[in-house]
């Protein structure tokens, strides 16, 4: 895959939405600092997400990817990870539950830092300023002194995802994330309707685990209830940053990012020949393609060659954002395309990025019923197609936050003022991503996709 590869390649090629470092020496000695320091994630890792993902595409595993859009210095803390880290368990838990498969946790956590932008400039209270691109660039505060690009912010980011990162391993294996405190997971949530709506369903699940104990499953086949895997991931935007993280695999002798688990190529900078392609191409983690209504048949074949030579599964999750109503308009096309190359890749679902609006009180903010109406377009196309619905990608925090507007403790536009925190794209807060989940739990059972291969 790596042959005639090198991980600084990609800066011979055209290169966009990256900042231009006015202090180039500056960003020399960061590079080099940061080349020095331990890898967030090992290839092992990296390769047995991969091997999920693999059965993802099989229809035997499901993927739940979520977290905030951007993460930020400022909003950094133990219970932000904590609570988002929760949301997601939970809704695992309904979509295993539901779909009776495997759930593939992964985060878009640890590492989240840097943003693509529409537009270079942005105007904040008549002043124009270079857009905010994320905390891993510059500063958010509306001024050109904290939006000018400082490369130290690299190793502040990568301090934070490595802090982030311990302590989701230690909620993962250090007994958080054991099956039968299902229903302590409940505590906090605000919505009653709900809280019965998944507390039935901790009875269920409680009653199976009683069952289990009661028939003598062993301590070691219990050991999968008492911890999960949980991987990380974010876009691979910031190449200075992904390439200075860039390791050998001592195990293949290839080379793998050390920024996460998986990385993804987003919807603006996915150019066949451009600078980002060229890095992700190089590495063996699993990689992330989004897909928008602008990503043409003949592009997605150059890509799919490119990322995926070997054709492996689990290598590729086609990540489809094309917004509520779009779905069959573009999906079809690019089915077509991928069942033309017999290509192997996952089919995931991102219904946050094609579905921004700007509220009648001026922020941005996306619908739930848009965000779940494409969920369901892209169940449906799949069903027509006969091809797998892979999973779920969502934007979502485990905080109370009205960021998106609507579900069923409605958040109104005129709400959104009220705890509107995030630093870049409005997020499902959590009781919005736990109904969606059981929203998408019910797609995933009545339709019954999931598993069919294995049945068969
Ligand atoms: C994102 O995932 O935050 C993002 C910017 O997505 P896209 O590239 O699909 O617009
Ligand atoms: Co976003």
């Amino acid at each position: 895959m790596t042959k005639g590869w090198s991980k600084s390649d990609w800066r011979a090629k055209p290169r966009i939405q990256m900042p231009d470092y006015p202090d180039q020496a500056a960003l020399q000695a960061v590079e080099g600092q940061l080349s020095k320091y331990p890898p967030l994630v090992f290839a092992g890792e990296a390769r047995r997400l991969r091997k999920q993902l693999a059965e993802v595409a099989e229809g035997r595993a499901f993927i739940l990817q979520g977290g905030d859009c951007a993460e930020s210095f400022a909003e950094f803390s133990a219970d932000n990870i904590r609570d988002t880290f929760r949301v997601m368990l939970q809704m695992a838990v309904v979509l295993t539950y539901a779909a009776k498969v495997p759930v593939v946790k992964i985060g878009r956590m640890a590492g989240q830092f840097a943003k693509p932008r529409s537009a270079p400039t942005e105007v904040i209270g008549g002043v124009e300023l270079p857009s905010y691109r994320g905390d891993i660039i510059h500063g958010f505060d509306p001024t050109p002194e904290a939006r000018r690009p400082d490369p130290a912010r690299m190793l502040q980011a990568y301090t934070q995802a490595a802090a982030s990162l311990n302590l989701l391993r230690a909620f993962s294996t250090g007994g958080f994330a054991d099956i039968h405190r299902v229903h302590s997971w409940t505590l906090g949530f605000a919505d009653q309707d709900k809280a019965e709506r998944y507390r039935e369903m901790s009875n269920r699940i409680s009653d199976a685990l009683d069952f289990m104990t009661a028939a003598g499953v062993n301590a070691d086949t219990a050991h999968t209830l008492h911890t999960v895997e949980f991987y990380t991931s974010h876009e691979a935007l910031l190449l200075e940053y992904e390439e200075a993280l860039c390791r050998i695999d001592s195990t293949t002798g290839l080379p793998v990012a050390g920024s996460g688990h998986m990385i993804w190529i987003g919807d603006r900078t996915r150019q066949p020949d451009g600078a980002h392609v060229e890095f992700c191409r190089g590495v063996q983690n699993p990689i992330g393609l989004k897909c928008g209504p602008t990503t043409t048949a003949e592009d997605l074949k150059v890509l799919m060659a490119k990322l995926n030579p070997a054709n492996e599964p689990g290598r590729l999750t086609l990540i489809a954002r094309f917004g509520a109503g779009k779905v069959a308009e573009h999906l079809p096309r690019l089915i077509r395309a991928v069942r033309e190359e017999g290509a192997n890749v996952v089919w995931s679902c991102d219904p946050m990025h094609g579905n921004t609006i700007k509220s009648s009180s001026g922020y941005k903010t996306r619908t739930f019923n848009a965000v779940l109406g494409e969920v369901r377009e892209f169940f449906a196309v799949h069903k027509d197609e006969g091809t797998i619905p892979g999973g779920v990608h969502f934007e979502m925090t485990g905080k109370d936050v009205t960021e998106c507007t609507g579900g069923l403790r409605a958040v109104s536009d005129e709400d959104l003022s009220s705890r509107y925190h995030t630093a870049c794209d409005p997020r499902l807060n959590a009781s919005q991503s736990l109904e969606l989940a059981f929203l998408v739990a019910e797609e995933l059972s009545s339709r019954r996709y999931i598993g069919r291969r294995t049945a068969l």
